[in-house]
C-alpha cells in the first residue's frame, strides 16, 4: 500500500487537474440542449479510464445515453469489483445564485473545508466520486498492487432516472458479472465521523397540470364565477397532507415497513444535531410526523414534496389575469417495501378523485426508482468499514441515507449483486444545489480508501 499512497502523493496535482478538466463538461441529462456535451463527457471518462489501465474500454450504447465501461482481469482467483457511477450531472439552474460559473471549476477554502474544496457542477455528485475510483485504480495498477479484478460502468441516466439500464443490464449480464458492486455517490456524517449508507429511498416522481377555462381570462369579468386553476391546483396539492404530516394519498403507506425499536435505537447511534441541522439550512424549526426523529423522517420514511410550481403571470408588475393552467412536479420518496410503480398508481387514482369537476387533470408519470436496504454483515460491508476505520482512524458508522439511487435494486434484482455504498461528500456540499463543491480532502481520501477497500475484499474473501 505504501507504493500505491506514494503514487497519490505524487501525483495530486494532476489528479485534481484532470477532474477539473472532467467538470468543464457541461454534461447535463436532463436538458437536450447539452446532448452532444453529454456525449463528450462519456468520451472523456472513456480516455481517462484507458490512461488509467482499463482494457476492454468501450462506450456502449442504450437507448439513452451511453455507458462506459472499461475492465482490468487480474487472476481468476480473486474477486471482481464492479465499480458504478455516472458522468452526467444535475442543471446548474438557478445561474445567477452561483458565486462562480458552474462549469468553469474553481478551488476555494470554506470553514468546513480548509484544504480547499472544488465548485463545479458534478464536483461532488457524481464526476469528484465517480472519478476517485478511477485515480485509485490508476495508482493500483502503476504500483502494482491491484488486488481485485476491477469492472467500470459509468453511466450518463442517472439524474434523470436511469430508465435505460435495466435493459442494459439484462444485455450485458455476462460483461457485468462481479461479486459485488461498489459505489461512491452518497455521503458521510463529517469528515471527523465517517459512515457507510446502508439504505436509499426509491422514488415516484409525477407531474400534474390542471386545466380550467379554455383561455387566460380577465380575472375581473370572470373572476368568482371561473375555476382558477391556480387556486385549485393548490387546495389540492393541499389536501396531500392531513395536519400530522401523513400523505393522504389512499394506500400510500401500506407496503411501508416499520422498524423494530431495535432497529430505530441503532439508528439514533448516529449523530445528529437539531440545531446545527436548522441553522446550517437556515430553519426555524424543521417538520413532518411527530412520531419520528427528523433523521428518521429523512431516511425510513416516504415523503410528498413539490418540486416546481407554474401558472399564471409570474414576470414584474402586478397583471389581473385567470390563467387557463396550473402545473406542479411532485416528487415521493419511498421506503422499503414501497413499490414506484404502484404508488405513481395510488397517486393517479387519488389526485383524480379529488379534482372537482370544474377542471380538468393531467398526470404525467416520470422517473421511478425503487428503494434499497444493503447488508451490515456481508464480507463487502466489512471490507468498506475496515478500509474507512484504516482511512480516518474511526469506525464508520451504518447510516440510512435519504436520496435514491435507482441502479442500485436493479443491480440486485437482474445481477444479484448487492452494493457497497461508500460515498464520501457531505450533505452540506450543495449537491443539485448552486455552488456545489467537494472537499479536496474528501476527493484524496476517497482515493486512499478505495485500494483498501480493494485489498480487504481480495484477503477476506482469500480466507
Ligand atoms: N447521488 C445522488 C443520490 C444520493 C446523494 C444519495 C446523497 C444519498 C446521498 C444521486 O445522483 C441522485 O441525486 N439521485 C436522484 C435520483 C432520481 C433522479 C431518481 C435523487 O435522489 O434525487
Ligand atoms: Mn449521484
Ligand atoms: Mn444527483
Amino acid at each position: 500500500m505504501s507504493d500505491c499512497n506514494a503514487y497519490i502523493q505524487e501525483n495530486r496535482d494532476r489528479f485534481l487537474e484532470e477532474l477539473v478538466e472532467l467538470l468543464r463538461i457541461p454534461s447535463v441529462s436532463a436538458d437536450p440542449e447539452f446532448a452532444s456535451d453529454v456525449l463528450r463527457c462519456a468520451e472523456k471518462v472513456a480516455g481517462y479510464l484507458k490512461a488509467a489501465g482499463a482494457e476492454n474500454v468501450e462506450i456502449i450504447s442504450t437507448e439513452g445515453y451511453p455507458v462506459v465501461f472499461g475492465e482490468r482481469h487480474v487472476s481468476d482467483d480473486v474477486p471482481t469489483i464492479l465499480v458504478y457511477g455516472h458522468y452526467d450531472v444535475q442543471p446548474a439552474d438557478p445561474l445567477e445564485l452561483w458565486d462562480s460559473p458552474a462549469f468553469e471549476p474553481v478551488i476555494k477554502t470554506t470553514p468546513l473545508h480548509p484544504e480547499g474544496a472544488i465548485f463545479a457542477r458534478g464536483a461532488c455528485d457524481d464526476k469528484g466520486q465517480m472519478f476517485m475510483h478511477i485515480k485509485a485504480f490508476e495508482a493500483m495498477v502503476q504500483s502494482d498492487s491491484l488486488a481485485c479484478n476491477v469492472k467500470f460502468m459509468i453511466e450518463g441516466e442517472e439524474e434523470v432516472g436511469s430508465a435505460h439500464l435495466e435493459p442494459f443490464l439484462e444485455k450485458h449480464k455476462e460483461k457485468l458479472s462481479a461479486d459485488v458492486v461498489l459505489v461512491s455517490d452518497t455521503g458521510i456524517i463529517a469528515n471527523d465521523i465517517p459512515s457507510i449508507t446502508v439504505g436509499l429511498r426509491g422514488m415516484s416522481y409525477v407531474e400534474v397540470e390542471i386545466t380550467g377555462p379554455n383561455r387566460d381570462l380577465h380575472s375581473g369579468l370572470y373572476g368568482g364565477a371561473a375555476p382558477n386553476p391556480i387556486n385549485i391546483l393548490c387546495e389540492m396539492i393541499a389536501s396531500l397532507k392531513d395536519e400530522d404530516q401523513r400523505i393522504t394519498v389512499d394506500g400510500f403507506y401500506d407496503d411501508v415497513v416499520e422498524l423494530s425499536d431495535k432497529e430505530r435505537a441503532a439508528m439514533a447511534e448516529a449523530p445528529f444535531d437539531e440545531e446545527e441541522y436548522k441553522a446550517s439550512i437556515g430553519i426555524g424549526a424543521t417538520e413532518g410526523e411527530p412520531a419520528y426523529t427528523a433523521p428518521e423522517r429523512m431516511s425510513i420514511r416516504p415523503t410528498l414534496d413539490l418540486n416546481g410550481i407554474w401558472g399564471g403571470y409570474t414576470g414584474n408588475g402586478a397583471k389581473t389575469v385567470i390563467a387557463s393552467k396550473a402545473t406542479a412536479k411532485i416528487s415521493m420518496r419511498l421506503v422499503p417495501n414501497q413499490d414506484p410503480e404502484k404508488i405513481t398508481e395510488l397517486f393517479l387514482r387519488h389526485f383524480h378523485a379529488i379534482a372537482p369537476p370544474s377542471i380538468q387533470v393531467k398526470i404525467t408519470p416520470m422517473h421511478g426508482g425503487k428503494p434499497a436496504v444493503t447488508p451490515t454483515d456481508s464480507v463487502a460491508y466489512r471490507a468498506a468499514s475496515d478500509a474507512m476505520e484504516e482511512s480516518f482512524g474511526r469506525k464508520p458508522i451504518p447510516f440510512r441515507g435519504g436520496g435514491s439511487i435507482p441502479i442500485v435494486a436493479i443491480f440486485e434484482q437482474i445481477l444479484g449483486l448487492k452494493t457497497v455504498l461508500m460515498g464520501f461528500g457531505l450533505d452540506s456540499d450543495a449537491i443539485h444545489s448552486p455552488n456545489e463543491h467537494y472537499g479536496v480532502f474528501n476527493y484524496f481520501k476517497g482515493i486512499e480508501t478505495i485500494p483498501l477497500f480493494h485489498k480487504n475484499f481480495a484477503e477476506l474473501n482469500r480466507s
